[in-house]
């Protein structure tokens, strides 16, 4: 049986996309269930919806707070019927309201060589450090942002002259073959997350 996978969204979505790819081919093992986006605008769901994929938008902006719009989220999820959720480019912080349900079910994708440059502008980070090395990280999700369990990555050399935008996108190239391999990884059971019992945020509400 595939695994039913939701895609969260804030914008652009070209990793939605090489996920939407993936899964036409019949031997993969999830099908894209719904993508959901924060941002009424988001280009990426012009692109779901033409594939006819189930699109919702579910304004942050509608919610007191962080955990009222990721207990709505949740409910929207469970409601299409997820098995996954593939985090393309979703630019909100998640909260324990989301995670926890979602543990060891739900994977992000990071513009970098994950422990390095967690958070924004990746690559000027690493370009005014002279990295020689730059990539993208495919990870479970866990309250410690971009601080979970690495499943994949994938690794470019910077080039002399590289701009934070040449980068980006030679790195972009290869989160679009990254992510549907390590989704897929997760989805038929190849990698497994492991339960940290000692996470100080395990302990919490
Ligand atoms: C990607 O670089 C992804 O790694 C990061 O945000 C960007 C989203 O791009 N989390 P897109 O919307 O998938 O095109």
């Amino acid at each position: 049986m595939k695994k039913r996978v939701v895609v969260l969204i804030s914008g652009r979505g070209s990793n939605m996309i090489s996920l939407i790819e993936a899964a036409r081919d019949p031997e993969y093992p999830c099908e894209i269930v719904g993508v959901i986006s924060n941002k009424a605008g988001a280009a990426g769901l012009d692109y779901a919806a033409a594939h006819g994929i189930r699109t919702i938008v579910i304004s942050h902006k509608s919610y007191d707070s962080r955990e009222a719009f990721d207990h709505a989220l949740n409910e929207y999820v469970v409601n299409l019927g997820a098995d996954l959720i593939a985090c393309a480019g979703f630019m909100r912080v998640l909260t324990p309201a989301i995670i926890k349900p979602w543990l060891g079910r739900m994977v992000n994708i990071h513009p970098s060589l994950l422990p390095d440059y967690p958070g924004l502008n990746t690559h000027a980070r690493a370009l005014a450090d002279g990295a020689t090395d730059a990539g993208c990280t495919v990870h479970f999700v866990t309250p410690e942002v971009d601080g979970g369990p690495i499943i994949a990555q994938a690794k470019v050399k910077v080039l002399e002259g590289d701009t934070p935008e040449t980068l980006a996108a030679r790195v972009l190239k290869q989160e679009h073959q990254l992510y549907p391999f390590a989704l897929a990884a997760v989805a038929d059971g190849a990698v497994q997350f492991k339960m940290p019992v000692d996470a100080p945020w395990m302990l919490s509400a």
